[in-house]
């Protein structure tokens, strides 16, 4: 945010755009609110747009464009091969990354596909120490037979926490791993930017730096997931001292020159939707340019439509400009200060992608087994037709022989896709969850009535283990009258 001062002496965020196209919401009433969630088995992924307010599910592929971007889309060079659109995209992003060689894909994971399948090797399986997973990447890895090691400093999986770096790989761990592994079974090891299962919380220029260091001695590959890095930049622009005087660029750059493989969704960074792989390293290149045409597409397409290809060249140039990437986290940073302020428990300190709320102990009389993060992301969406993402057990996958895998923390993330929402429909989202935690007894857990293999909090079902969301309406007519 530029440099503004308020003479009242209280602060809030202030965007530096101004909206210049709208879309019209619809809040349907509670009741109604309280059917289309039963519809969609209790699972946010499964409710349709109409029936949602505020559509805080992710902040993925959903962000505000600039003016530039819709502008760029329309010069869009449509071709299977050797498009201009692709030129400039290529140009945009080895600028941004400083780096030789760019292969386009169409989103984030097809990216992890794509690395999981070049360097995890099965039987006696490879390892892959990151600072925490996500859900795909993860996925990706165990499906090609790796595992993965969760390696984040302690402090990253406390709640509380007033640490500006939670998203931190544990250096001490991280050695320890690749001992006990040993060096050649370690496929690579990733570092997330803006750790997102975390609370979106940023890693330091100067873990990176020690990180690369042993990645270098060992020559184990760094994989950078740049997905979240315009927040994380941010954050080690605020809050790092060595970043104080750097450019943003010549942080990136920075980051692109201590990694390997640099990968991103453009779902989030470069506010388009796409995603791509850079790397200077041309053995790498080489091997991971075979997978390319055979998943994504052509090389200077990888699935991605040439118009969202242009925004995305436009969009990278853009997240160089604080003011352009400082919305999100200065939003967040009032949100999570406002609820904080109210006794709600939230991630601290704040984050970049979005809110973060402590369901185990929002619905601490919820045993882990009945998903509390599910159930108060259920509840939420019918005391507000806001609509979040369950970051709990529920976004976990099975044991191997089927247990359940407990996540670290339980957490209904409330996304603020970036430039889109105001100041008072967060102020809404913000009351209504004040009342929901004053009635929070009357939330109780869920059960799974359809629950798939893979990745099961996409499309799983689930219903409430009593008639606990009709007591829930009851008492939202009684407190709010006639009010939607
Ligand atoms: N890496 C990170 C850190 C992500 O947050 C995501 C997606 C991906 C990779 C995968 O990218 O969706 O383009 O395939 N995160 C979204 C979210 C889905 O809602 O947090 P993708």
């Amino acid at each position: 945010m530029a440099n503004v001062k308020f003479y009242a002496g209280e602060s809030f965020p202030l965007e530096m755009h101004k909206v210049r196209i709208i879309q019209k919401l619809n809040l349907i009433p509670v009741e109604e609110r309280g059917k289309a969630i039963s519809a969609a088995g209790n699972n946010t992924f499964l409710l349709k747009n109409r029936d949602v307010f505020m559509d805080m599910l992710t902040d993925s592929g959903v962000n505000a464009m600039s003016d530039r971007q819709l502008a760029s889309m329309m010069y869009a060079d449509d071709s299977y091969a050797g498009s201009e659109t692709f030129t400039r995209l290529e140009a945009s992003v080895k600028h941004f990354f400083g780096c030789k060689h760019f292969l386009p894909a169409h989103q984030g994971r097809a990216c992890e596909n794509i690395l999981s399948q070049t360097f995890v090797k099965p039987k006696p399986g490879s390892v892959v120490p990151m600072n925490y997973h996500f859900t795909t990447a993860k996925a990706l890895i165990t499906v090609n037979g790796g595992t993965v090691e969760e390696l984040i400093i302690d402090e990253g999986l406390k709640i509380r926490s007033d640490n500006p770096f939670k998203g931190n790989i544990d250096i001490d761990r991280l050695n320890a791993v690749i001992k006990q592994h040993g060096a050649a079974n370690v496929a690579y090891v990733r570092m997330e930017a803006g750790t997102n299962l975390v609370g979106g919380q940023p890693f330091s220029l100067e873990n990176l730096e020690q990180v690369s260091r042993i990645c270098r001695a060992s020559k184990i590959p760094l994989v950078l997931d740049a997905s979240l890095l315009a927040d994380n930049l941010y954050f080690n622009k605020k809050r790092e001292a060595q970043c104080k005087y750097m450019t943003l660029h010549q942080i990136v750059l920075k980051f692109a020159d201590l990694s390997d493989v640099i990968y991103f969704s453009a779902r989030k960074l470069g506010f388009g939707r796409g995603g791509g792989i850079c790397t200077n390293n041309d053995e790498i290149f080489l091997k991971l340019r075979e997978l390319v045409p055979l998943y994504e597409g052509f090389l200077t397409y990888g699935g991605m439509s040439v118009r969202e290809m242009e925004a995305i060249a436009v969009g990278l140039e853009e997240t160089l400009d604080e003011d352009m990437i400082s919305q999100g986290p200065i939003f967040i940073d009032y949100m999570v200060k406002e609820l904080d302020k109210r006794g709600i428990p939230v991630i601290t300190p704040p984050g970049g992608l979005g809110c973060h709320i402590d369901a185990g102990q929002f619905l601490e009389h919820i045993p882990q087994g009945e998903y509390p993060a599910g159930a108060l992301g259920s509840s939420f969406f019918i005391a507000s037709g806001v609509r979040g993402m369950e970051r709990g057990t529920l976004s976990e996958q099975r044991e191997p022989d089927g247990a359940e895998h407990f996540s670290n923390m339980e957490l209904l993330r409330l996304a603020l896709p970036r430039r889109v929402f105001t100041l008072s429909q967060v102020n809404y989202a913000i009351d209504r969850l004040v009342w929901l935690y004053e009635n929070r007894r009357l939330v109780e857990g869920l059960k799974f009535v359809e629950e798939p293999k893979i990745l099961r909090f996409f499309f799983g079902r689930l219903e409430p283990v009593s008639n606990w969301q009709t007591k829930l309406i009851e008492k939202f007519r009684k407190d709010f009258g006639d009010s939607l």
